[in-house]
């Protein structure tokens, strides 16, 4: 029970995961939520008191401004456990249509000083169907909490199928165009593809779509770039703006010797894009901030930044279980000295 404090956490549970390779470890956490009776006895202990204002989100009402990112639960195998943690919404995901390996070994590695990770997953998936599964007998165990399915793929046709497909089992479809670990997706960090990606999925829509953007970066994904996307996805009715994902690093222990950077490092920029975003776009979409984000100071800075939500995924893996509820603690206590 103490271990879901972020501190005990930290001295006794992190040391001997972090002892462990990274996917090593993910999977002894993986043992872990596969067992949602065990999560669901805990969860009262992982819920900030209720009594928060709800947060509404393109129309879903949410607990609390706190996600789970995608990527953490890949084939929506561990959702009602992950649902038992506190967070406002939890995000499965990312699914493409075919089962597929992902890179080649090693393709993770940890930055301890620095809370942060770097990682070539590139997309390891079950596939569309498995994961189709798994949603439709996981949803109902995930009670009030929405669940959101990342989809991508590399041809608007394959989007588009895991989109149809996941769309009826979940409560919305985030559409990542921005991993940087899968060269295919580029073709959609250009305002006119992804629009016309957005237009064939618009077509057959009835839940809220967020659009997964990439950082500010390398030229493709320069400010102006980035932009130019984001204004594709307003145009397109998007619901919310998740910004963003890893930014592109090289690290060449990784078998493909680049990937996408995560965690503390990322903290400045997401701030500085979620500001300039919400400024361009006067507050008329609204912004999941995501990247670094493991405090509620962090998310009370990009809440006051502008962004509707914020998610995380590599402040569950340095500091436990127990994140989003210590987050919503520290947030209520900055907001209202925690009355
Ligand atoms: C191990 C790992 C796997 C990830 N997989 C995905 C993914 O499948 N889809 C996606 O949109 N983002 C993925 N991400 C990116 C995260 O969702 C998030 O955008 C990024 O890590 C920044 O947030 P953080 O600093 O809170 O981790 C992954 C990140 C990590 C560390």
């Amino acid at each position: 029970m103490l271990a879901l404090n972020p501190k005990t956490y930290e001295r006794l549970v992190r040391p001997l995961l972090f002892a462990l390779p990274p996917e090593r470890a993910q999977a002894v956490a993986e043992f872990a939520l596969k067992r949602p009776a065990i999560w669901r006895a805990l969860s009262p202990a992982l819920k900030a008191r209720a009594g928060g204002p709800c947060v509404k989100l393109a129309g879903l009402s949410l607990a609390n401004p706190v996600g789970l990112a995608a990527g953490y639960d890949k084939n929506c195998e561990l959702l009602p456990s992950l649902a038992a943690l506190g967070f406002g919404y939890i995000t499965g995901g990312t699914v493409t249509v075919l089962p597929q390996p992902g890179n080649p070994k090693p393709r993770v590695f940890r930055y301890p000083r620095e809370e942060s990770l770097i990682n070539a997953l590139g997309f390891p998936s079950r596939g569309l169907e498995f994961v189709a599964d798994h949603l439709a007998r996981g949803r109902a165990g995930c009670g009030e909490v929405p669940v959101v399915v990342s989809v991508s793929g590399v041809s608007v046709d394959a989007i588009v199928r895991c989109h149809r497909r996941l769309e009826p089992l979940a409560d919305a479809i985030e559409i990542n165009v921005s991993s940087p670990n899968t060269a295919g997706l580029r073709a959609f960090q250009e305002s006119a593809a992804l629009s016309e990606l957005l237009q064939e999925v618009n077509r057959d829509r009835s839940k809220p779509l967020f659009v997964k953007l990439p950082p500010y970066a390398n030229e493709r994904t320069a400010r102006d770039g980035v932009v130019g996307l984001a204004r594709a996805c307003v145009d397109n009715d998007a619901g919310a703006l998740t910004i963003a994902n890893t930014r592109p690093y090289r690290d060449p222990r990784l078998a493909v010797g680049s990937g996408g950077l995560s965690g503390r490092l990322l903290l400045e920029d997401t701030l500085r894009m979620v500001a300039d975003i919400s400024a361009e776009f006067a507050g008329s979409v609204p912004i999941n901030a995501c990247g670094g984000i493991s405090t509620g100071d962090d998310a009370l800075r990009a809440l006051d930044a502008g962004a509707a939500t914020v998610q995380l995924l590599t402040g569950l893996i340095y500091r436990g279980p127990g994140v989003a509820k210590q987050i919503n603690r520290e947030l209520a206590v900055l907001r209202h000295g925690g009355r």
